[in-house]
């Protein structure tokens, strides 16, 4: 195996720039959200503090009103916190679901325009685990690590700043306790993270052995190897418990150092506050807000240094995400054509200096036109469509769109005038409309349908158990290939462009699937120019031309009739085809 060359990834720097610019583009929610954060953090800071105004009044002597105003506040101050924490989490997700979107977009883009030669040193898999877990990753932390950390420390920040206005001293002695608290997390952050890795391998393990125990029961009988299986489930078994009762022995050293840790900072809050009191300078109400204010802190730095995992990892996620998206493009140049036509003139191809695979062809494709492309494997079929469609240059020659040279212009101008549907067709992670959105990302539910309809898909989806909303690809529910098919071909109609380039979309399926996945794509090239590389011969009986490939080198065109009446490679192609259909 040669050395890889993984795609690269941003710096922590860069990754929040980009974060950063990304939120912005939505400043109306974003602003929502601050605000929301910021009323949540002051409202949760009022019934600790009337709780003081009651120990005071209770203290002098007692007021009834004022134990009544206090806990008429305290009730106002909680109803206003519930719903700006609420408000905050909803308008948290409108920020940053659309630019986590937009992120995906962009490092698909880039994905699905690397040159051939960096996927193929990165390797297939740092490219599909950067579109596919590491958004996931991101996705999973921005529910709830996210929103529960930045509740966390806007708690945190407000409740130490709400201990200084009580009292600066009150103040510095909850400070007094973050040595403890910092000596606590650097002994956790280090062990934490190995040891979960470790828990998960472990378990991972153990299913496996279970897994696979069960699955070759039959065999391991048949060869009296049942012991062996039973044995490496024992072991596994006794692993996974060794590391899980070490986990628990970490926590617990853990939640020892956190205790110890807060056991200091209510100490000196106490102190601190006995001190006020005695000296005159504090009221009992106040020294009691403070310890309510200490002990307030527990659940949120707690909860900060347990997710400190999840946010760590979905930051190092993001920093792979975003180093794909800030790979340099293409030269930026607007693709205008003034028409739809496509022209081929002399195009030439060799993947390899001087193995030339496509000798000089030229294609006229005027719109409407449909141009079928036939020949046995290896003629040069897939190059040729790759090269029409703008996403493989040629070696020689030059591909015209509406008068405009493909070759200056950035490739993902290209995708919004002319489709290209290969047999890899990706189902992404996500759910089906996501799926779809990636070529209509304005497309309403309504225009989903009509696309999935117009592809043939509209049935089978609506059976889906969540329909539109159901999660497909590798860890959802898996389509069958001609689904996925269809799913590409409902992204053309969404997508619009006046140009498809279809490579051999219909010869995965077997033959029932085949021929409805035909149609559906003769309804989605209605009304456009097609490239149609054919393996099914009913594909190319409607196109207004035929173009026989052979070793590279065009050796016959015209129409299906004009072909067939040559009596030549065509017609012999074609007697075939017809006795076996
Ligand atoms: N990426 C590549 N690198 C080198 N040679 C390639 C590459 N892709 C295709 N070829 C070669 O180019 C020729 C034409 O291939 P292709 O266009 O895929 O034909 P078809 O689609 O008709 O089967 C074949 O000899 C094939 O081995
Ligand atoms: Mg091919």
């Amino acid at each position: 195996m040669s050395e890889r060359t993984l795609l690269p990834v941003a710096s922590g720097r860069d990754a929040a720039r980009r974060s950063w610019r990304l939120l912005r583009s939505r400043p109306g929610w974003l602003a929502v959200t601050v605000s929301a954060f910021v009323v949540a953090g002051l409202a949760g800071l009022v019934p600790v503090l009337m709780i003081g105004r009651v120990v005071d009044a209770v203290g002098s002597g007692g007021d009834r009103d004022d134990v009544v105003q206090a806990v008429a506040w305290m009730v106002a101050a909680g109803i206003v916190a519930a719903g700006a924490t609420a408000l905050s989490t909803a308008s948290l997700a409108r920020v940053v679901a659309p630019s986590l979107a937009r992120l995906r977009e962009d490092v698909l883009d880039r994905a699905l325009h690397l040159e051939t030669e960096r996927v193929e040193a990165a390797g297939i898999g740092d490219v599909v685990s950067r579109v596919g877990d590491d958004v996931r990753q991101v996705t999973e932390s921005l529910d709830e690590a996210v929103p529960a950390t930045l509740s966390s420390v806007v708690t945190l920040v407000f409740t130490v700043g709400g201990l200084f206005t009580l009292d600066w001293r009150l103040g510095l002695a909850g400070l007094a306790a973050t040595p403890f608290y910092l000596g606590a997390v650097r002994w956790y952050v280090p062990h934490s993270g190995p040891m979960y890795r470790e828990e998960r391998r472990a378990q991972g393990e153990r299913a496996d052995a279970l897994v696979t125990g069960v699955h070759g029961a039959e065999t391991m009988r048949a060869f009296g190897r049942e012991r062996h299986a039973i044995e490496r489930v024992e072991r596994a078994s006794a692993a996974a418990v060794d590391v899980a009762l070490r986990v628990y022995v970490m926590f617990t050293r853990f939640g020892f150092r956190m205790n110890l840790s807060e056991l200091v900072g209510l100490g000196a809050v106490l102190v601190a506050g006995y001190w006020t009191v005695s000296s005159g300078a504090g009221s009992i109400g106040d020294a009691t807000a403070a310890a309510l204010f200490f002990h307030r802190l527990f659940n949120p730095i707690g909860a900060l240094l347990f997710l400190f995992d999840t946010v760590q990892a979905a930051g190092a996620a993001l920093t792979r995400l975003v180093g794909v998206a800030d790979l340099p493009g293409p030269e930026p140049t607007r693709l205008d054509p003034r028409d739809a036509d496509l022209h081929l003139v002399d195009v030439e191809h060799a993947y390899e200096p001087g193995h030339r695979v496509l000798a000089p062809v030229s294609l006229h494709l005027p719109a409407g036109r449909v141009v079928a492309v036939v020949g046995a494997t290896g003629a040069g079929k897939t190059t040729l469509g790759a090269i029409a469609a703008g996403a493989l240059r040629p070696s020689g020659g030059r591909v015209l769109l509406g008068g405009q040279d493909l070759a200056s212009v950035d490739e993902s101008q290209v995708r919004r005038h002319i489709a290209l549907v290969t047999q890899e067709v990706h189902v992404f992670a996500g759910t089906v409309r996501d799926n779809l959105r990636l070529a209509g990302p304005d497309a309403t539910d309504p225009e989903l349908w009509d696309a999935l309809a117009t592809a043939l898909a509209r049935a089978w989806v609506e059976a889906l158990p969540r329909g539109l909303d159901t999660v497909v690809g590798d860890r959802g529910h898996r389509l069958t290939a001609p689904q996925a098919q269809q799913l590409a071909l409902a992204r053309i109609v969404l997508a619009d462009p006046r140009v498809v380039v279809l490579d051999e979309a219909t010869a995965e399926a077997g033959s029932s699937g085949a021929r409805e996945l035909e149609q559906a794509a003769l309804r989605v090239l209605a009304g456009r120019s097609a490239v149609v590389i054919a393996h099914r011969l009913t594909q190319t009986r409607d196109a207004d031309e035929v173009v026989v490939l052979h070793h590279g080198e065009v050796v016959e065109r015209g129409s299906h009739d004009e072909l067939v009446a040559r009596a030549g490679r065509y017609a012999d192609l074609w007697r075939a085809w017809s006795v076996r259909a």
